[in-house]
């Protein structure tokens, strides 16, 4: 069976691959110079840090739907001059400054992506800041030059939303079509009752040990004595957590350096958005237990 027309065409503008080197490799050492607030600058963008939910998908519609009205309002002032054009130049101007935001939000998280994941990325990117120029150079026609040129500045908004409109269908393959930044955990079923997790001896203070549960994959660790544990596969973009970095009670996924508490799964630093299912562990006569602590979604 033939591979859908978009995954195929995208797999073979191997020109993506250095753009989005060079884009990844630009954002982790602008990120590195900021030093800690670096950090806390990316986590915001994310959406790991306050919104416990990706930011990028939250924000675009407003620049999409800003634009949309632009050009209805241009269109109707354009056809009928007793209305004026300033409503639609001030719906391009909220679109852009969003849609900067969104740029901003849409680039950090395609930091952490690769091969076809990131040429789709990287299509949408340049498809989007297309998007951005087009509507920027309209907005600086409307402002900076007589209403002669106003046609003009019309032509190359639509143009801005058509642009944009191709954009977003490369925006949502990515999310839907490969599930970038899609919670790893949506789907997940596991022990809803106590369930045999190994013997305690099993368990030796702060080592990360991989544990099936019921057909789940669960990392377990003992913590100052105290058993913990979560969902072994990192809801960002499925690392296997047991292979990652326990320091107290915070396990480090090693693909792409997610921070979780492994006391409560919350995340602790990003790339991450959704936290991890914690297990509810117990321990009785030398047997370790487990269930979750509460439904998964
Ligand atoms: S898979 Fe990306 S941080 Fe875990």
């Amino acid at each position: 069976m033939a591979e859908p027309w978009f995954d195929r065409l995208v797999r073979s503008q191997g020109w993506l691959d250095p753009v989005g080197g060079f884009v990844q490799a630009s954002l982790k050492s602008t990120f590195a110079a900021l030093g800690p607030p670096g950090g806390s600058v990316r986590d915001l963008l994310h959406g790991s840090k306050g919104l416990g939910h990706p930011l990028h998908p939250a924000i675009t519609d407003l620049p999409l739907g800003a634009w949309a009205a632009g050009a209805a309002l241009d269109y109707a002032a354009h056809f009928d001059p007793r209305l004026g054009t300033q409503a639609g130049d001030v719906a391009l101007a909220v679109g852009l400054l969003v849609g900067v935001a969104a740029a901003l939000t849409g680039l950090t998280d395609s930091q952490d992506t690769f091969g076809q994941e990131l040429r789709v990325n990287m299509l949408h990117g340049l498809t989007m800041t297309l998007a951005l120029l087009l509507m920027a150079a309209s907005l600086g026609l409307r402002w900076w030059s007589s209403f002669a040129w106003h046609p003009l500045a019309l032509g190359l908004s639509t143009a801005g939303l058509a642009v944009a409109m191709a954009g977003m269908y490369a925006g949502g393959h990515l999310t839907f079509g490969l599930g970038t930044m899609v919670n790893r955990s949506a789907f997940l079923s596991g022990p809803t009752s106590f369930t045999s997790l190994g013997r305690s001896s099993d368990f030796p203070e702060g080592v990360l040990c991989p544990v099936d549960a019921g057909g789940m994959r669960v990392v377990v660790a003992r913590v100052q004595g105290q058993l913990c544990a979560l969902s072994a596969v990192c809801s960002h973009a499925g690392g296997p957590l047991a292979e990652g970095r326990l320091e107290g009670s915070w396990v480090t996924c090693p693909w792409h350096g997610s921070q979780f508490d492994l006391k409560d799964g919350r995340v602790l630093r990003g790339p991450a958005t959704f936290p991890q299912p914690p297990l509810v562990v117990r321990e009785r006569d030398g047997i370790v237990e487990g269930r979750l602590a509460h439904p998964v979604p």
